[in-house]
Formats: C-alpha cells, structure tokens, sequence
C-alpha cells in the first residue's frame, strides 16, 4: 500500500508517519510538505533514512503539481493533515487559511478522485480534523459527531470548509472517506506558538507567560502520540463515511494548565516552588475566543477500542523532560521569523 501523509514535517504529521513508518514496513510512505515555518524535518530524523519513508516538498495549493504526484505515484490512500494550523495566526492572515485549508483539500480530492474514480475498492481518504469546527460550548455539555457545524474564528471556518468538501465528495462521487475531529494535542515537536511549548520555552527564559483575557477559557488536552495511535486505529478499523471524535476527557482552564506547568518547571529547573507563576502576564485577548472545547470520545473508545495511554500529568513531565533536553531543537525554531512573529503579535498586547 502506497500512503500518502501531507503535512508529515507538522507536529502531529511528524508523529503520525513514525508511527507507519514503523509500524507498517509493508507500506511505503511519502511525506509530503512545503516546509512552511511550522514544517520542520528535524522532526524526523529517526526515520528518514527507513527503506519505506520517502519525502516529497510540495504545495498542496498546486492543483496541476497534486494531479501529477498522483498520477504518477499512484498512492492508494490518504491521510491529510496538512494546513495552516494557528487561530491567532488566521486572524491575522485569514486568506491564507482559506487556500491551504479550502483549496488544498479540494486539490487532494481532486487528484485523488480522478485517478480512482472508476474503482474506489480498497481505496482511503482520511481527513484530519478539529474539535473547533463545532464551535464553541458556552453553555456545558459536549461535542458529538453529529453536533452541528458553527465554526467562529478563520481557521475553524476553514476547517469546516474542507470536512464539508471532504463529505460532498463522498455524497457526489462516492469517494471512501473518513474524518477525525481532535481536541487541544499537546507533546513533543509542538511549534512554540502553541500555548504549552510558547509557555515552556517562556519559562525556561524568564520571559512572561501571556495569557490571553482572565485565562478562563478551557480546553480539553490529548498527548499527540495518542492522537497518531488514533488516526492509526481510525485508518485500519474506521468505518467508510463515518467521523469520528478523539479527545482525552481531559478538561482545563488555561490559567489552570499554565499554574500546573510552572509547578512542574520549577521542579525540574530547581527553582524555589512559585518562582515562574510570577511571570504569569494578562494580555488582551484573542478576538473572538471560543471558550470551552469538549470532546465526547465515546464513539471511538466503544466501537473501535481505542482509549488515551497517558494520564494528562505523566504526559505534561514527558513534554516538559523533552523539551528541556532538545534545547537545540527549540533554539533551530525560535531563531529568524520566530522572532518577528513574536514580537509583532506579543507587543500589541
Ligand atoms: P502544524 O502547523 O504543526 O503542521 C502543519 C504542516 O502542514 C507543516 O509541516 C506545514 O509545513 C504543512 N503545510 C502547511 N501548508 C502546506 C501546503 N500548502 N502544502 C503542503 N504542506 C503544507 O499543524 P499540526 O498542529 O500538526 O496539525 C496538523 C493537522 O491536525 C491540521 O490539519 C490541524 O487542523 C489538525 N489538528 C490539530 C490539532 C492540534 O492541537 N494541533 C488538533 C486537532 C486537529
Ligand atoms: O482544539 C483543537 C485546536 O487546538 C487545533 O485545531 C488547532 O490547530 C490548535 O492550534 C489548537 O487551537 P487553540 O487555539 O485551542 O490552541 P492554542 O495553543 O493557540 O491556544 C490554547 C488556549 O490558550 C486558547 O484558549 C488560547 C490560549 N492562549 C494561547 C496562546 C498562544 C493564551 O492564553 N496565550 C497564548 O500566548
């Protein structure tokens, strides 16, 4: 089996194709990418070199260049998960997110459409997806799979956009299908513009830890890991044209999470217990902030076996204990545009 994995150097991507590259040396697998800012092969190091791991830099937004990849390598299935990932960032940029997210989709579909369209049989289109295109719960209770679309910021209206494509093309054309919809990932290889990393690398510099509005906003955390032994479960077990939620029941308020990580920072760093939460900064908040994110992850754990490996604290040491000790990494990601990133969201605050 020919996979195609877009989006392989992201965080997520990056754990998702270890994982079949290993797992799986049956299969061949290509990572395709364009390397944006959050693209970073470091991140595969481990694995470049396997016999059944190829890389192909790429744009998803480049119909013609998807129609040939296709053509020519002729993959069997698809796991998609490349996209403009950052909310804040698609405030910012919103018409980015609307080609990466919209266009690129609908490019993968297109390829993949026209070269199997006459016998789907054994075929897969997986898609990657958020809990956010639901919204947000201001009210209690919990994300379904068939709660109703109502996404608010660029980013979710962009990620709804591509689900919607991805289940028209299986209503018009009968493509074989699946979605995912997945909370808050947290872990290893995160770009630190993401609020555990940007607060890690933050602590460990002394550096003040933003947190947007009171810090009451509340999402529900899963170890990136479990989320790429998710997708994995979901590729080989999943039913056709069925969505499929994934989260860890793992609800926190960020003020919560980001008290809870100073304690564990100042552990590992030997600092006297309460030294970072001192650095703790209310910044002004992002626009339009969905408030509470919460994944019902019963579908998946009932019919398809899967459940969260870690418990949420053991999975936070692991984090913190990796970045500490990839300070190289960190540094590669945080020098050049990092900077000016920073700087120009961080400032107006
Ligand atoms: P990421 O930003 O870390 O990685 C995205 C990857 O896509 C990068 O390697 C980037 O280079 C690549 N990419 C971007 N534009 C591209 C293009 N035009 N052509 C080819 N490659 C391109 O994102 P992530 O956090 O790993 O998220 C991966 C997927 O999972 C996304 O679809 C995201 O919506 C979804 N998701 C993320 C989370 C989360 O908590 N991070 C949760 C649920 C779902
Ligand atoms: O829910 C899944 C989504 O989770 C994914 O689809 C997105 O790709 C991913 O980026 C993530 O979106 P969030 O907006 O929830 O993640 P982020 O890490 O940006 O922010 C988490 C919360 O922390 C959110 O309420 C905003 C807040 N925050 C974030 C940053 C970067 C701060 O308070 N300060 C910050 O500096």
């Amino acid at each position: 089996m020919r996979i195609l994995i877009t989006g392989g150097a992201g965080f997520i991507g990056s754990h998702v194709v270890r994982l079949f590259v290993n797992k799986y040396p049956n299969y061949e697998i290509y990572n395709l990418d364009k390397l944006t800012y959050a693209g970073n092969l470091n991140n595969l190091t481990d694995i470049e070199k396997k016999a059944n791991y190829h890389f192909l830099k790429e744009d998803i937004v480049d119909g013609e260049r998807m129609h040939a990849l296709f053509n020519e390598y002729r993959f069997d299935a698809v796991i998609h998960l490349a996209a403009e990932s950052h909310v804040d960032r698609s405030i910012t940029n919103p018409n980015e997110f609307l080609m990466t997210n919209v266009l690129g989709t609908a490019n993968l579909l297109n390829a993949f459409k026209d070269l199997w369209k006459d016998d789907f049989n054994g075929k897969i289109f997986y898609h990657i997806s958020t809990d956010e295109v639901y919204g947000s719960l201001d009210d209690g209770g919990f994300f379904l799979e068939d709660t109703p679309y109502d996404p608010k910021s660029p980013y979710s209206a962009s990620k709804a956009s591509s689900d919607h494509f991805v289940r028209a093309y299986e209503n018009t054309y009968g493509m074989p299908i699946k979605i995912s919809n997945c909370s808050n990932n947290y872990g290893e290889y995160q770009f630190p513009e993401k609020l555990l990393p940007l607060m890690i690398n933050n602590i460990k510099n002394n550096k003040p830890l933003p947190v947007y509005g009171k810090g009451e906003n509340i999402r529900d955390w899963l170890y990136v890991v479990d989320h790429a032994r998710a997708i994995d479960t979901i590729f080989h077990e999943g039913k056709l044209g069925e969505t499929y939620n994934i989260g860890g029941f793992n609800e926190w308020k960020n003020i919560d999470i980001v008290h809870l990580l100073c304690t564990v920072m100042d552990k590992k760093l030997g600092r006297e217990k309460g030294t970072s939460a001192q650095l703790i900064t209310y910044v002004t908040d992002r626009a339009g902030h969905d408030l509470r994110y919460a994944i019902d992850a019963n579908k998946i754990m009932k019919e398809l076996g899967w459940e969260p490996s870690l418990q949420f604290e053991e999975g936070l040491e692991l984090t913190v204990d990796w970045y500490l000790k990839n300070e190289d990494w960190l540094t590669s990601v945080t020098s050049g545009s990092y900077q000016d990133y920073y700087d120009s969201h961080y400032e107006k605050r």
